[in-house]
């Protein structure tokens, strides 16, 4: 470890890690992002370890332990570098066999290609592989190849150049500058222009700034802020250390969810190596500016995400929302000018000012530029993390990169932006996805989670998941959401529980614009959106459930019956011995009958019967 003393010694270190590591011969990326890592990915490290030390090939070959590869359905995986030789759920008694034929040999292990499920054909290099070939990877492009936790990785990349070029004679206004040029907007659900809010707390009185890093993706189905903190927390505290220089902050705050513990372990990682490095902590590479970080665990809850809510958690209070009549960026923690951007938005940074904010801007649509990583996950066969460039269009992200629906299935909707997003439906499929054309469709960006509905789902049953979720996380400090929005889910239940009555769903739709225009936050405000948005494109079965008492889809209990039909029904008697509730009635080689008052819709006979003799009704 060498401290830097000047900006000039950066390249210097580069070109030493470049040189010391020229003998490597192959690299062996085996990811340890948390999909993989539950899988047992750890050992993978440990063997690939053990079995290069046993054969004394160490210096010739490198294991390198990765953040989240992006493509989780096919963990854990391996990538052979530099061919990008891609093998997928590779287990560890495959080890010894994988170093033998394809590291220290050449050969191509069969089995353990990835098979493209619409051609049948084996795909031996990642970068073939249609799931990768169809994104645009820039923020999340080595979260996948970096060594999660070794500094000099991240530098021998460029890591750290961006920070140079700083410091080695922008002023402060040419970097927010640079920042507003790209167009880049928070990734963190509202959009809000980076620049713009940078320069708001440049501006703004005060002699201690801070800059924070909002990691507390409460989305349920999100991950992406969680991969890129685990497996490139290098790049995000670049991104926060130019923008501190920029709005002049001494101190910086990484707020990162309770439940991610990697995260909180790679980012105070990342911190101590900085500082070592002389790129955190006083004089920052020689140079006057200084700044220290910190890495703060979460309240727990969903609400902590919100800006003044996590700010309030970080001086130690519960964490609840205020009035936004003064803007943080003014009077944020402890009172003091106080900037927040989301974890992709500080990702963006270091590429903006490396490319030029001209570059960044060329990409994407008229407002939402650049690139946006979402979490592809619900009934998708690629399940995910995609980056793509703002404007592609939904049926690229489902079908070219996600590879459609399992089962055959139809397609029925997709929900995008969190809890509080809505639901897309099947006729939108080649919307293209920006900040702008989800907000006309009724949802909206959010940080990024896209849900996937296929023809089994029930789309009041999905409002009412949400909505379960929202009351669950509502704080409780103002009446709209604590009351409201708890109504709206008795509604809704209502609604699948067979209890609905005319005018139920009018009054529904009151409720909603009602909440969105009285409650205190963010939360409250667009809790009405999944219901708003499956009601705008699902009326029909909102009626189904309120006035014939039927759930179209099949899938809310109180609305269904099971039945056997007698024309396939040989009398086996399997149904009747596995229901768990005696509720089949029949004698063996009769027609069996199911007691609709005994049936617990467990749905365990219809699964049970191998002559397809049971049916939903
Ligand atoms: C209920 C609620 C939860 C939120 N959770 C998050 C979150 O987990 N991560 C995040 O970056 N922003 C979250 N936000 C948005 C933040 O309030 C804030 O706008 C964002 O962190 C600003 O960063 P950006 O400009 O880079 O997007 C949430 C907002 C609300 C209303
Ligand atoms: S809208 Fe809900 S979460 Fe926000 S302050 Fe009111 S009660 Fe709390
Ligand atoms: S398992 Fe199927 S075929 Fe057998 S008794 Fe039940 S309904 Fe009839
Ligand atoms: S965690 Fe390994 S690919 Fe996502």
């Amino acid at each position: 470890m060498e401290r830097l003393k000047s900006i000039q010694d950066l390249d210097g270190l580069r070109q030493r890690i470049i040189e010391k590591r020229k003998e490597l011969r192959k690299r062996i990326r085996v990811c340890t992002g948390t999909g993989c890592h539950s899988q047992g990915s750890r050992r993978l490290v440990d063997a690939f370890q053990q079995e290069l030390e046993s054969r004394g090939l160490t210096r010739e070959y490198m294991v390198i332990p990765t953040g989240c590869n992006g493509f989780c359905a096919c963990g854990p995986i391996v990538v052979i570098e530099p061919e990008e030789v891609f093998y997928q759920r590779v287990k560890p008694e495959q080890v010894r066999a994988i170093v033998e034929r394809s590291v220290v040999g050449d050969e191509i292990i069969e089995e353990l290609l990835y098979v493209d499920p619409t051609t049948g054909e084996r795909i031996v290099h990642e970068f073939e592989i249609p799931f990768f070939a169809k994104q645009k990877r820039l923020v999340f492009k080595d979260t996948g190849s970096n060594y999660v936790t070794d500094i000099e990785d991240y530098i021998a990349r460029g890591g750290y150049s961006a920070l140079a070029k700083v410091l080695s004679g922008m002023k402060p206004e040419e970097v927010i500058d640079e920042v507003k040029r790209s167009g880049l907007r928070g990734r963190g659900g509202g959009g809000f222009p980076t620049g713009v809010k940078w320069e708001s707390c440049r501006r703004a009185h005060g002699d201690i700034k801070y800059v924070m890093c909002n990691a507390d993706e409460g989305d349920p189905g999100a991950y992406m802020d969680r991969s890129l903190l685990e497996g490139n927390p290098h790049q995000v505290l670049e991104g926060m250390i130019i923008g501190a220089y920029a709005i002049g902050a001494v101190e910086g705050y990484i707020y990162v969810r309770f439940e991610y513990p990697m995260a909180v372990k790679n980012a105070e990682w990342a911190i101590k190596q900085a500082k070592d490095y002389g790129l955190l902590g006083e004089n920052i590479m020689g140079t006057p500016f200084g700044l220290d970080m910190h890495v703060n665990r979460g309240g727990g809850a969903f609400i902590c995400g919100e800006s003044t809510a996590l700010m309030a958690s970080l001086e130690g209070k519960v964490g609840e929302p205020r009035g936004k009549h003064i803007h943080t960026v003014e009077k944020g923690l402890w009172g003091r000018p106080s900037n927040l951007n989301n974890v992709e938005t500080w990702a963006n940074v270091p590429l903006i000012i490396n490319n030029g904010g001209d570059w960044y801007a060329s990409m994407g649509t008229e407002r939402s530029k650049g690139t946006k990583i979402f979490s592809l996950v619900g009934k998708i066969n690629n399940t995910g993390l995609v980056e793509v460039a703002m404007g592609t269009p939904l049926r690229t992200i489902i079908y070219d990169i996600g590879g459609g629906i399992p089962e055959g299935k139809r397609f029925k909707a997709v929900q995008t932006g969190g809890p509080s997003g809505g639901c897309i439906p099947e006729r939108l499929i080649d919307l293209p996805v920006d900040f702008e054309k989800l907000k006309e469709a009724g949802s909206m960006m959010g940080s990024g989670g896209m849900i996937v509905m296929d023809e089994a789902t029930c789309m009041v049953d999905v409002a009412r998941y949400f909505l379960n979720f929202l009351v669950e996380e509502s704080c409780g400090k103002c009446i709209p959401c604590r009351v409201g929005v708890k109504r709206m889910h008795e509604l809704v239940t209502d609604m699948c529980e067979g209890r609905a009555r005319p005018g139920d769903l009018e009054r529904l739709e009151e409720l909603c614009h009602a909440i969105q225009e009285t409650a205190l936050c963010g939360l409250g405000k667009s809790a009405p959106n999944p219901v708003l948005s499956t009601i705008q494109y699902f009326r029909d079965e909102y009626e189904a459930h309120i006035y014939d008492k039927r759930c179209p889809a099949k899938i809310c209990k109180a609305l269904i019956t099971y039945v056997i039909d007698p024309d396939k029904c040989t009398g086996c008697g399997l149904c009747r011995i596995k229901c768990p509730e005696g509720a089949v009635i029949g004698a063996k080689k009769e027609c069996h009958c199911i007691d609709e008052e005994l049936c617990v819709r467990c749905g365990i006979c219809m699964e049970n019967c191998k002559f397809g003799a049971i049916y939903i009704e």
